[in-house]
């Protein structure tokens, strides 16, 4: 498949087939994709629930909004989104230090100019926790568009869930004291023979509409 067929062929799945896991080898290349996601400042200021079990599901179902509860009930794997209540001292070394042990910061000016550079970006977009929140989760939902994409490649089918109540999602996965908040929510697996919305044509506003050639 070409990037045109991948983009026309992922579609929001409404119903799974629950007899079907996806397998551990294909999930290990869409939490890789997760994981290479590109964010800003090389912040990432994430962390990714994987629910792959009854147990798990169940838990994270009184969250989840009603119409959406076969999304996740009958997924293979649901993945919740989260970012970072603050991006404190302790992330920001953790990075610089990850970058340099992976080899990117050869000399100690470089590994100096990665660190204030990446602090004067956090900084300014951490006016308040709103608007830091804001900006975590804009770089969240590019991972989400990654994975959406990578899943379709790869033949497996997705749905993107904003469709559920985060403070509930925090208070259950005990996100607070783990400093983090959840910011959406996305499910995979394989299709249902009776999901409605396979067939269902795209449907998408005319290019003319919406891009400008300048
Ligand atoms: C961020 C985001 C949140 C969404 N939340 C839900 C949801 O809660 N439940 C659902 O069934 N679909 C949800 N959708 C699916 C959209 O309705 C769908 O992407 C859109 O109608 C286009 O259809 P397509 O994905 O099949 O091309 C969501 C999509 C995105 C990108």
């Amino acid at each position: 498949m070409n990037i045109v067929e991948i983009s026309q062929q992922r579609y929001t799945t409404k119903h799974y087939d629950k007899t079907k896991k996806i397998p551990a080898d294909k999930i290990e290349q869409l939490l890789t994709v997760l994981r290479n996601s590109p964010s800003s400042v090389n912040s990432q200021p994430w962390h990714f629930f994987v629910i792959d079990n009854e147990t798990a599901k169940n838990k994270i179902l009184p969250a989840i909004a009603e119409f959406n509860h076969p999304r996740v009930a009958d997924s293979s794997h649901t993945i919740v989104f989260c970012v970072k209540t603050s991006l404190d001292d302790a992330h920001l070394v953790n990075l610089l230090n990850q970058e340099d042990k992976d080899g990117r910061l050869p000399s100690v000016d470089l590994k100096k100019a990665q660190d204030e550079g990446r602090r004067y970006f956090v900084k300014l977009n951490s006016s308040t926790p709103e608007a830091q929140l804001c900006w975590e989760s804009k770089q969240a939902y590019i991972a989400l568009g990654q994975l959406l994409f990578a899943a379709a490649a790869i033949g497996v089918d997705s749905t993107a869930v904003e469709g559920y109540d985060s403070a509930k999602m925090d208070e259950i996965l005990g996100l607070k004291q783990k400093g983090l908040k959840s910011i959406v929510v996305a499910t995979l697996g394989y299709r249902a023979e009776n999901d409605g919305n396979a067939h269902r044509p795209k449907s998408r506003l005319p290019k003319e509409q919406i891009f400008t050639f300048l």
